[in-house]
């Protein structure tokens, strides 16, 4: 799939540091999915779609050479896109879910919140962010469910982990689901807890992508390929994954501790 153009109708400055691009394009993403953006000559890489049909838009943390690019853009210019590619949330038979969040984890289920709302499901939200004007979609959540705040300074909400507020709930209430998107080591406490207090869960993993498609492979955790099977990968699965958690592979496709990782990422 060759990428199309697509032109920068409006940009919304969400939190100091990330901004939501609204394209002129339309797509079918659904909850989860996500997009390989593309800036020529300076690389493509993977956002979540965090709009669909004619509201179709990626939500995109200044980190990079990449997004610092983006950060560049103004209305009026073009991007190319490729997808919506993978398998987003299964949310069909929830009545009574969570949603965890972390940092821009938010942006994937910003969309699904939305979509629950809609089907009255009854839905309680974690956000959590390193400081109260980094709680990124904070305003459109609160419309969708009860929502509890963490920060990591204390700024705004509770001071400390979205997975203690969620342990929380989990011994008093019973979720269909617990869905979550955030930095791995926070997904394998959510995982940890819903294993626990036996609630079926939804994570939305993160791999380094370049075909984004199921050819390359440079995505892989175990046997699946997050760009195809997922990125969201369910109870069933994640209780079979050994890299979870654990493994990831480097751009060169060399596999390595999930801390080696992140530190090759700050680099
Ligand atoms: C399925 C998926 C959905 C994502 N959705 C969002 C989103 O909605 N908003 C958002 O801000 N970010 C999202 N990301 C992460 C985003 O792709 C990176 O932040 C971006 O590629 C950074 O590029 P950079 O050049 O600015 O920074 P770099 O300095 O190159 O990298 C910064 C961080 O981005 C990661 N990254 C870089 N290149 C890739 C790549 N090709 N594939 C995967 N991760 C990469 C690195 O591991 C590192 O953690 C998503 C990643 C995946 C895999
Ligand atoms: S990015 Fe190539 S197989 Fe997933």
């Amino acid at each position: 799939m060759t990428p199309k153009m697509a032109r920068i109708k409006k940009i919304a400055q969400e939190t100091p540091s990330i901004r939501t691009f609204y394209l002129d394009l339309e797509t079918d993403a659904k909850p989860g999915q996500f997009a390989m953006a593309w800036l020529p000559r300076v690389d493509e890489k993977p956002f979540t779609l965090t709009g669909t049909g004619n509201e179709t838009a990626i939500t995109v943390q200044e980190k990079g050479k990449f997004t610092k690019k983006m950060f560049e853009l103004k209305e009026g210019n073009s991007i190319g896109i490729r997808g919506p590619f993978g398998k987003g949330f299964d949310f069909g038979g929830a009545k009574n879910a969570c949603i965890v969040a972390g940092g821009c984890g938010a942006a994937p289920l910003l969309m699904l919140a939305e979509e629950l709302k809609k089907r009255d499901v009854n839905l309680k939200i974690v956000l959590g962010a390193r400081t109260g004007n980094e709680c990124l979609f904070k305003e459109r959540l609160k419309n969708t469910g009860e929502i509890y705040i963490t920060t990591d300074d204390g700024s705004l909400g509770e001071k400390g982990f979205t997975t203690s507020v969620l342990e929380r709930l989990l011994e008093k209430e019973k979720f269909d689901c617990v869905f979550g998107c955030g930095p791995e080591p926070m997904l394998v406490r959510v995982f940890e807890l819903c294993e626990k207090f036996g609630a079926e869960c939804q994570l939305n993993l993160e791999r380094f992508m370049k075909c984004a498609t199921g050819i390359c492979g440079q995505c892989a955790i175990d046997e699946w390929l997050v760009c195809k099977d997922g990125p969201v990968f369910k109870s069933t699965q994640i209780r079979k994954m050994r890299d979870f958690g654990k493994f990831a592979m480097l751009k060169s496709a060399k596999k390595v501790s999930l801390q080696e990782y992140a530190q090759w990422r700050q680099k």
